[in-house]
């Protein structure tokens, strides 16, 4: 088990980063890539675990990838290249991979076995093995088909009218790849907006897909071309430093090229709701089919907020960083309608209030999310990851207003989507 000590009583944060690539996004470049008739080529990947972990299976499944750091080739030869996998496929600790693997492989004639670490174990896969039933594919698992391992038995797909019962762009996006090679139209029915990184890759590809109101359609039989695709800094990931800029005091920091899709940007529309002193420069690129710009974020003072309803999923991974960012603010911070969150890599409502209580925070959880106290001053202690990165993540930034030692069990968690997060994290810290 990997242990660090974490920098406290840190002055000021100073300087520039540039994040690494959207995770979301990088999963999706090389699913597309690999189910396209060509070479695609991947600027700005992000080569965090989570994301190698699908460049390994789609090796399995006989797409020719290679990967320099940042940089991917993927050379597809449409859906029907895919070839049988002679192993499981492995998709590590991602709940991306698997979901929308799912779907791909609904609509292929094969059998693939597919398991994941521990954590996925533990993860609910009801929610993409019911609809993709519904379309036609034969998927087993553990306690009839809810967790890993799975066994899928893809084949001839109908396409399906889906509303979905919970807000995911994981199972929006599994449901619209099998939809793509199913027989007819599909449409997702959301019942509140998430991330549309798989809508507009589908176009990026040159295929097709209409958005009206809460429905996305597609129609089955489509073929994708390959892409040049280049991917924008994970807004996730600078939420760490957005929010390290605000409450570390004396701080300023600009974060270059963060991706702004406004399905991703709830944790900015918070910052400012709360005062934090943050200014947006977007990029000018008229035909980017991500936008992206420059984000300045200076230390201020803030006020507590309430965080609900539409809001969540436009910040769903950012709400440990955000449980943080409460514990300075002034009053009580209330987050609800979050309940998706015990069913993440961690369950993150108990995971925020248990590692954040033993550094002094007063912390309660509600049945759907949390409630925190403002204007508090953070003790220290020995804390753990539980193999989550982002609670990794937010418990290095607490550490860094903390006033006595603290040490990080299992810190290597943060690799799995930031690897170089702690050389850019202390790079800042200002002596
Ligand atoms: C993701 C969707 C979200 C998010 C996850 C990445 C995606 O999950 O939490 O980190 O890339 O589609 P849900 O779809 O389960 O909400």
């Amino acid at each position: 088990m990997s242990t660090k000590a974490l920098k406290t009583n840190v002055y000021s944060l100073k300087g520039e980063i540039t994040v690494p690539g959207d995770k979301s996004i990088s999963h999706r470049a090389v699913m597309f890539g690999s189910i396209a008739e060509g070479t695609t080529q991947i600027k700005n990947f992000l080569p965090g675990e989570d994301c190698l972990s699908t460049i390994s299976c789609f090796q399995k499944l006989g797409v020719k990838i290679i990967r320099k750091d940042s940089e991917v080739i993927v050379s597809g030869n449409g859906i029907g290249g895919l070839k049988h996998p002679e192993e499981t496929l492995y998709v590590g600790n991602s709940g991306t991979t698997i979901r929308l693997m799912l779907g791909i492989l609904s609509g292929l004639p094969f059998e693939s076995r597919l398991e994941g670490d521990e954590s996925i174990a533990k993860r609910p896969m009801t929610r993409v093995t019911v609809p993709l039933s519904k379309m036609g594919a034969r998927i087993d698992g553990r306690n009839n088909g809810e967790f890993t391992p799975l066994i899928v038995k893809g084949g001839k797909l109908t396409g399906i009218t889906y509303p979905l019962p919970v807000a995911s762009a994981q199972v929006k996006s599994s449901v619209l790849l099998a939809g793509l090679q199913a027989e007819g139209e599909t449409v997702v029915v959301e019942p509140v907006r998430t991330r549309d990184h798989t809508e507009r890759m589908i176009k990026q590809f040159g295929g097709k897909v209409e958005r009206t109101g809460d429905s996305v359609r597609v129609l089955g039989g489509q073929s994708l071309k390959a892409a040049h695709i280049t991917v924008p800094g994970d807004i996730s990931s600078a939420a760490f430093f957005m929010v390290a800029g605000a409450i570390v005091p004396g701080s300023d920091i600009v974060l270059r090229n963060v991706g702004l899709n406004p399905t991703r940007t709830g944790i900015i529309d918070v910052l400012i709701t709360m005062g934090a002193d943050i200014r947006i420069e977007p990029y000018e690129q008229e035909k980017a089919a991500e936008p992206a710009g420059d984000i300045r974020i200076q230390y201020s003072s803030l006020k507590a907020t309430t965080i609900e309803g539409a809001l969540i999923p436009r910040l769903i991974d950012e709400i440990p960083i955000i449980a943080l960012l409460a514990t300075q603010a002034e009053g009580k911070t209330v987050i609800k309608d979050a309940a998706e969150l015990k069913v993440k890599e961690t369950n993150r409502i108990d995971t925020v209030v248990k590692e954040l209580k033993k550094l002094g925070v007063n912390i309660e959880a509600t049945e759907d999310g949390m409630v925190i106290d403002g204007n508090q001053n953070l003790a220290g202690g020995t804390v753990s990851a539980h193999g989550d990165h982002r609670i990794g993540m937010m418990l290095s930034i607490a550490a860094l207003l903390c006033e006595q030692e603290v040490v990080l069990e299992r810190s290597d968690a943060v690799a799995i989507s930031y690897p170089g997060f702690f050389d850019d994290l202390y790079n800042l810290v200002q002596a």
